[in-house]
């Protein structure tokens, strides 16, 4: 831990960098200091971003291999370090293909918009809008969630399975919705389960993973093959958990009905991406 907070010199910060990735791009991001150093706090979302872009590596093999124009979303994309690095690193070079970051801060997608035109960057464009409502191409190949907050990671897989995506890939921030649902249903719920969400503390842990159970199940139910793993160590994040998604086929019956019955256990438990899809 105590390694991440010191900034790292400019002679350093080659080791730091995923192969092909430019100082240049991360200055432009402010993730490097005019001077090339490398922060503490940029270096932990750098060596998130790059891990991740890493694990998505086979997954965006596969999309450009299948797709003359593919086109990606950086979904809840705050100031797009996902989106520019993926761009830099694949669209870039391989000359096709499309980004689309969707982000409800004006500030922030100002900024994001500036920052692609002075890059050069003309494949990359800005929706300031939320993902719910976003005016976004009928079929997208991957769409990219690096902690949308709270009931946006929900918004992020809804639009994936809309739109058709490959690929998916997300890393819930922290979910509070469930949890309030849950609380003062002790009396209610099934007597075996109910103590598994009496306390606070394990309401919000219960509420979160329960979440991300019925996330990973909705997304089987409409026929995507589910790898649930961690992103990067403790030390660099605590939202850590990360949902991979390809498309395999159309439809998943037994996991459908998996998830019903989930939900009839807990019939309570309703997130908001089992509300925006009626599944369950
Ligand atoms: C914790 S930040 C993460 C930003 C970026 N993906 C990253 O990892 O640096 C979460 C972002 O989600 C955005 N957001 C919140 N609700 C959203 C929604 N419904 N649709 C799209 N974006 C949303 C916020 O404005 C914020 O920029």
């Amino acid at each position: 831990m105590t390694r991440f907070r010191k900034s790292v010199r400019p002679e350093e910060v080659k080791r730091e960098l995923a192969p092909g990735q430019s100082p240049e791009l991360l200055k432009a991001l402010h993730l490097l200091d005019r001077t090339g150093k490398l922060h503490a706090d940029s270096r932990r979302k750098l060596k998130q971003v790059n891990h991740l872009v890493r694990l998505l590596t086979p997954a965006l093999d596969d999309m450009f291999e299948r797709h003359p124009e593919p086109v990606i979303v950086d979904a809840a994309a705050g100031n797009a370090y996902l989106g520019f690095i993926l761009y830099e690193l694949f669209l870039a070079l391989a000359g096709k293909g499309s980004m689309v970051a969707v982000e409800p801060r004006a500030d922030l997608a100002e900024r994001t918009a500036e920052r692609a035109t002075s890059l050069g960057y003309e494949r990359l464009r800005v929706l300031c809008s939320s993902l719910s409502s976003a005016a976004l191409p009928d079929r997208v190949h991957m769409l990219v969630a690096l902690h949308a907050c709270d009931t946006a990671t929900d918004d992020a897989l809804v639009t994936a399975i809309e739109r058709g995506a490959d690929h998916v890939a997300v890393v819930p921030c922290c979910q509070a919705e469930v949890a309030k649902q849950l609380s003062g249903k002790e009396d209610d719920a099934d007597p075996a389960l109910a103590p598994l969400w009496r306390h606070r503390w394990h309401r919000r842990e219960f509420g979160a993973h329960l979440t991300n159970v019925i996330r990973s199940l909705v997304l089987e139910a409409y026929g995507y093959q589910v790898t649930v793993t961690e992103l990067t160590g403790w030390e660099h994040s605590l939202k850590n958990e990360l949902i991979l998604g390809r498309r395999v086929h159309r439809e998943n019956r037994r996991a459908r009905r998996q998830l019903e019955d989930l939900l009839a256990r807990i019939p309570f438990a309703r997130p908001s991406i089992v509300r925006a899809l009626k599944v369950g």
